[in-house]
């Protein structure tokens, strides 16, 4: 705990690369909601959380949803919870936060993880692909795969960011994990608000590769950095979080959380506990796999153990690490009433050659002229510009191997899936 508290975390190192990249929110101000059990639920406010960025007019019919300052023709772009602006998405509104739908999903069928830019429905499939162009992961022998693979360009792994479709606020969320060992690597299974960290709650497992004889547990309440609330636990017995699969479980109740492995009660926090600074906020699922080990602030390469074998030994690089998880279950405390119709936003379909999108790609020219070079696979490092409009300097790393009329929105998002 102590060695947490004085190092980077995970969080804090999403933190650092947030700060470089994205613009500052305003703090919400309107006073919390106390629920029944005391606990203090920060009120939603959908701009701050989720970073509404306006765009440059309003946007038409044939690429409705402003998100992000973009005009885009696809359904997440019109998501709440992406960002998008209600008074400039055509139409005047958003589709809802897709909350929770309980479901237990064992990883058979390839389409239950889909890229976030072809989702049609919040129940189409289970968990999307933050970060097409270093997602790098599948559903490969009844197991979610999240591989780590070694970046020439950014002089360490590039992992995988992996959240539901579906939003939780309270439940028991449990997964079946075997994890990737190895100084550096890190391996997580936690819900947050926000992929940014600069709002929302967080509730954290993280199997670090360098001691795989441990659990870490963590948490964070309404993007505050604090790094006193993290706990280690010590497995014994030849323990292994990278020799076997084992049961990780949030129980997460608005009068407390627990944690369990493998049905082993390894940590209980109530809110009393932690001046009702407890996380009550909605959150998303997520799996993600990074490298803390190499190129890292010093605090997290500590953190995680060490350099990662491949920092210095290119001769590690070819070989990907892997963590695997072979179902997640998802029991919601409340079940979203709301039909799917609800989730649907009207995206209107061009007319033969009148519609603008054919060479933007299905946005709108309502959007900075793109200048990358085209690939037959889409467009070389298409996150760098569009990236740099919206703030970011670095954004899709590695190839973009998606459709042209993703890899603007790749880029849009790029720098949010930097950070996790
Ligand atoms: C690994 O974790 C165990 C259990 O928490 C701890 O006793 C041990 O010191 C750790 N090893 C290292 C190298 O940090
Ligand atoms: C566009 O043209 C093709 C071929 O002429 C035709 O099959 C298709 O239905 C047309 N689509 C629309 C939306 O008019
Ligand atoms: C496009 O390709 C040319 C030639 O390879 C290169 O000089 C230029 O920098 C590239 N532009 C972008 C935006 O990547």
């Amino acid at each position: 705990m102590t060695k947490l508290s004085s190092t980077t975390s995970a969080l804090a190192m999403a933190v650092l690369v947030a700060a470089a990249t994205s613009s500052l929110l305003v703090a919400t101000t309107a006073p919390a909601a106390v629920s029944a059990q005391g606990v203090s639920i920060p009120p939603l406010d959908t701009g701050a959380l989720f970073k509404q960025k306006r765009c440059p007019k309003a946007c038409d019919q044939w690429s409705p949803c402003c998100v992000q300052g973009y005009c885009v023709n696809k359904p997440f772009a019109c998501m709440t919870s992406e960002g998008c602006v209600p008074d400039q998405t055509f139409g005047g509104k958003c589709t809802p936060i897709p909350m929770c739908k309980s479901f237990r999903e064992d990883f058979n069928d390839a389409s239950v993880l889909i890229d976030k830019y072809d989702m049609q429905t919040p129940d189409q499939a289970r968990m999307w692909r933050e970060y097409p162009g270093a997602d790098h992961a599948t559903v490969e022998n009844g197991n979610l795969v999240l591989e780590l693979q070694w970046s020439d360009k950014d002089g360490r792994g590039q992992g995988a960011t992996i959240p539901t479709l579906r939003w939780v606020q309270f439940g028991t969320i449990s997964a079946r994990i075997k994890t990737a060992g190895g100084r550096g690597v890190v391996n997580s299974f936690i819900t947050k608000t926000t992929i940014s960290d600069e709002t929302g709650d967080e509730i954290d497992f993280e199997m670090l590769g360098g001691n795989v004889s441990e659990v870490q547990t963590n948490f964070y309440w309404n993007g505050q950095i604090d790094y006193t609330k993290g706990a280690r636990w010590k497995g014994g017995n030849g323990f292994a979080t990278d020799g076997d699969y084992h049961t990780y479980t949030i129980d997460w109740k608005p009068d407390g959380m627990k944690f369990f492995v493998d049905d082993t009660l390894i940590r209980s926090v109530t809110p009393a506990q932690v001046g009702n600074k407890y996380p009550a906020q909605i959150a998303r699922v997520f799996f993600s796999i990074w490298d803390a080990g190499c190129n890292m602030p010093e605090g997290t390469v500590q953190w995680a153990g060490g350099e990662t074998d491949w920092c210095k030994d290119a001769a590690k690089r070819a070989t990907p690490k892997r963590m695997y998880v072979d179902w997640l279950e998802v029991k919601c405390m409340t079940e979203d009433p709301r039909p799917l119709a609800d989730y649907i936003p009207n995206i209107a379909k061009p007319s033969n050659g009148t519609a603008g999108d054919a060479g933007m790609g299905g946005f709108t020219p309502n959007m900075p002229p793109r200048t990358t070079n085209r690939t037959t696979t889409g467009v070389s490092a298409g996150g760098a510009n569009a990236g740099d409009a919206i703030g970011s300097g670095n954004a899709a790393a590695g190839g973009v191997a998606a459709s042209v009329a993703s890899v603007v929105a790749a880029a849009v998002i790029a720098v949010a899936a930097l950070a996790l």
